[in-house]
């Protein structure tokens, strides 16, 4: 894994959720595959934990889906999830991002994951549900990143929609975590529905 990703967060526990270390033996990177999985290396992992969800773990695939961001990262820039604050741990080693507001639902996360960056002065993290967020009032961003989502699913497009809706006349540039994929699942369930109907209806 390159060290710009990497989680710096602790393990730890609060209420529902948790950060734990986890390793991926041989064996079941063999199996990763298995079913149209991604292909997970065999090492140590980090991840975060709702109950028995995980909501993210700094796989090789969350990696690779977020490094156009993480390229893109400049200005003032603004992340709906906060999570494992991977990727705000890599954009914080650039220096033209100058500032950072990272807003998060969830209580129990920002006590486990925020600890990590308060050293940081660029840092604002928000408690809020990113839906109902309000920036401050004349505020704009260079660069907005939405990534609240557990999965990569086609119901995730109403909720990409309203936060794209929101934040387009507040930044020159936004992106979704996933958003092509989540529409190529969406066309591909429309082709799927249009084919059951042709031959049972
Ligand atoms: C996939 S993780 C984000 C991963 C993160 N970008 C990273 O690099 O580790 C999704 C995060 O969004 C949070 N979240 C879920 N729904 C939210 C909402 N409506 N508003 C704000 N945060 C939300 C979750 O609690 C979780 O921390």
């Amino acid at each position: 894994m390159t060290r710009e990703l990497e989680v710096i967060v602790p393990d730890g526990i609060c209420g529902d959720f948790s950060v734990e270390t986890y390793t991926v033996s041989e064996q079941d990177s063999r199996f990763s595959t298995f079913n149209r999985g991604d292909y997970v290396p065999a090492g140590t992992y980090k991840r975060l934990m709702r109950g028995n969800t995980v909501v993210m773990s700094n796989t090789l695939m969350e990696v690779q889906t977020n490094m156009d961001f993480i390229r893109q990262a400049h200005g003032r820039v603004l992340i709906n999830g906060l999570g494992l604050g991977m990727i705000l741990n890599a954009i914080l080693k650039k220096e033209v991002v100058t500032e950072v507001y990272v807003i998060e639902k969830y209580s129990e996360v920002i006590t486990l994951v925020g600890p990590s960056f308060c050293w940081d002065q660029r840092v604002k993290i928000i408690q809020a549900d990113a839906l109902e967020y309000k920036p401050p009032k004349g505020i704009k961003f260079d660069c907005v990143y939405h990534d609240i989502w557990d999965y990569i699913c086609s119901d995730n497009l109403v909720e990409m929609g309203k936060l794209h809706r929101k934040y387009g006349k507040l930044t020159k540039w936004q992106d979704s975590w996933q958003k092509e994929l989540c529409k190529y699942y969406k066309r591909r369930e429309k082709r799927e529905e249009a084919r059951y109907n042709y031959f049972f209806s």
